[in-house]
């Protein structure tokens, strides 16, 4: 596959910042073996990078329940937003002998605003997840794999296609993988770009061909799945951590984040919005977001920083103030957001945080699978009031009504997260930026016959 072209990657920042010498096998398990001029990293180079060494290993010598054991003890945390451990839920699969062998299923869905980073992995190293997903399919006995990804990355599906067929072809998928006796299979699935196919329910639901609407838990996927078996969903940063924690151990995988947190391994941290060089990096977890902010090259000239949300759109907004906050899931989740995708989208003090709002809302409205009623019709209101503030002709009441919303959209209401996520930064900026909606209060309370359901398109 040709080099990616350059103006194309820039367009979406999708770019790796660290230079080749930079980054060494023994510090940034997830990209060492990047190229430097982007192209995908086909087979024969990965195998010369080590490749499938880990997978080899694991296949020989380790039963599945030694992986779940290594994982679980290295702690790998979901990067797809969530941070639950990845041995953990391997193991939820075991639960007796007797269970049908189930399905792993790979989240690259990636559709949270300012998120780029599995795009990264799976345009340019598609070999890592194949290894990782080999690693996480033997450990919970899944019979095949799929990789849901998002419709619109085109580069990835093409880049992975060749992948899957490369690595089928030298015999790593299939029957009898490696000659160890272990049968697995990949199928690629491309989505049709919703944002609510990443939920890992609805998502299971569009694999079945049908309406992507999330699924009440329990079940959980891990005890009834896809097609009503045990189903093993990660995202994509999750499954490429597999091989080097399998390569080198849990104790190698815990010391990478060299004390700036509990948790181990690297983090992908990006950022975007307007610093000099929106971007990528690997770096230890728990690593700051004035460092991250610093590698970026700060803000653009003639912008200052109002305000970041630490890792996408349904994360809650942080302060300056909130900058030298290690970036793991534990500290943030302790200062009212969550670490989300770990990829900053930062707000200069020129820009309202309103008209931010109502965009991002206005996405989360669109997004909406409308099975429940506070989302569905919760969403749409939202964006109406934010609508009126915005143009200076909010009316009193307003305000305490968004105040509402956040609880009305929050957890245990839903059958999803994707309301509660849609809530996170709605009620940060009423906490943070009280005095910018209220500039937009300029009428007086509604009448008591005024309809106050919002109708109509958003
Ligand atoms: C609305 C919504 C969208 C989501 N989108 C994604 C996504 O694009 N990719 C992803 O990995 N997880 C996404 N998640 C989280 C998944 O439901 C699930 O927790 C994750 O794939 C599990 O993988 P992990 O344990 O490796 O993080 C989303 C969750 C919600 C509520
Ligand atoms: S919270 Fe929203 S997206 Fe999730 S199930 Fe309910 S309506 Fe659908």
């Amino acid at each position: 596959m040709n080099a990616i072209p350059k103006d194309s990657r820039l367009r979406y920042h999708c770019q790796l910042r660290q230079s080749a010498a930079e980054r060494r096998a023994d510090t940034h398990p997830l990209t060492w073996r990047l190229r430097e001029d982007g192209a995908r990293v086909g087979l024969e180079e990965y195998r010369d990078k080590e490749g499938y060494r880990a997978a080899a290993h694991a296949l020989e010598h380790c039963s599945s329940a030694d992986v779940i054991d290594t994982m679980k003890k290295a702690n790998v945390r979901g990067r797809g937003g969530g941070g639950f451990s990845a041995g953990v839920k391997w193991g939820l699969t075991q639960v007796g002998d007797h269970l049908p062998r189930g399905y792993l299923v790979c989240n690259a869905d990636e559709m949270e605003p300012g998120t780029f980073k599995d795009r990264l992995l799976l345009e340019q190293l598609p070999h890592l997840l194949i290894e990782g997903m080999i690693i996480a399919g033997y450990a919970n006995r899944s019979r095949f794999g799929y990789i849901f990804l998002r419709g619109e990355y085109v580069e990835a599906a093409h880049s992975l296609a060749v992948a899957i067929e490369e690595a089928r072809e030298a015999g790593w998928l299939g029957s009898n993988v490696a000659g160890s006796g272990y049968d697995f299979d990949i199928a690629l699935h491309t989505g049709a770009g919703r944002y609510i196919c990443g939920e890992e329910t609805a998502l299971i639901s569009s694999l079945e061909g049908k309406r992507a609407n999330p699924r009440a838990k329990p079940p959980f996927p891990g005890q009834s799945g896809a097609w009503g078996k045990p189903t093993v969903v990660n995202n994509v940063e999750t499954l490429c951590n597999a091989p080097a924690v399998m390569r080198h151990g849990a104790d190698w995988y815990q010391g990478l984040s060299g004390g700036l947190s509990d948790d181990g391994g690297t983090k992908l941290y990006g950022v975007s919005g307007l610093v000099e060089r929106p971007g990528l990096w690997e770096l230890p977890i728990g690593t700051s977001g004035r460092e991250i902010l610093e590698r970026a090259g700060g803000m653009r000239e003639g912008h200052t920083l109002k305000a970041w949300l630490p890792g996408g759109g349904s994360t809650g907004f942080l302060l300056p103030e909130h900058l030298d906050l290690a970036l793991d899931f534990d500290t943030i989740g302790q200062h009212g957001s969550r670490l989300g995708t770990g990829l900053l989208t930062v707000v200069s003090e020129r820009q309202s945080i309103v008209s931010l709002l109502r965009n991002l809302e206005q996405f989360f409205a669109r997004e909406s699978c409308g099975w429940c009623t506070p989302c569905r019709d919760g969403l749409p209101w939202t964006v109406k009031l934010l609508q009126a503030l915005e143009r200076g002709e909010g009316e009193q009441g307003d305000i305490e009504i968004l105040e509402q919303h956040t609880t009305d959209l929050g957890p245990g209401l839903t059958f999803c997260a994707h309301a509660p996520g849609a809530a996170m930064p709605l009620e940060s900026a009423l906490k943070y930026f009280r005095d910018e909606f209220e500039r937009g209060v300029t009428h007086p309370p509604r009448t008591a016959h005024a309809d106050p359901i919002p109708v109509g398109e958003v």
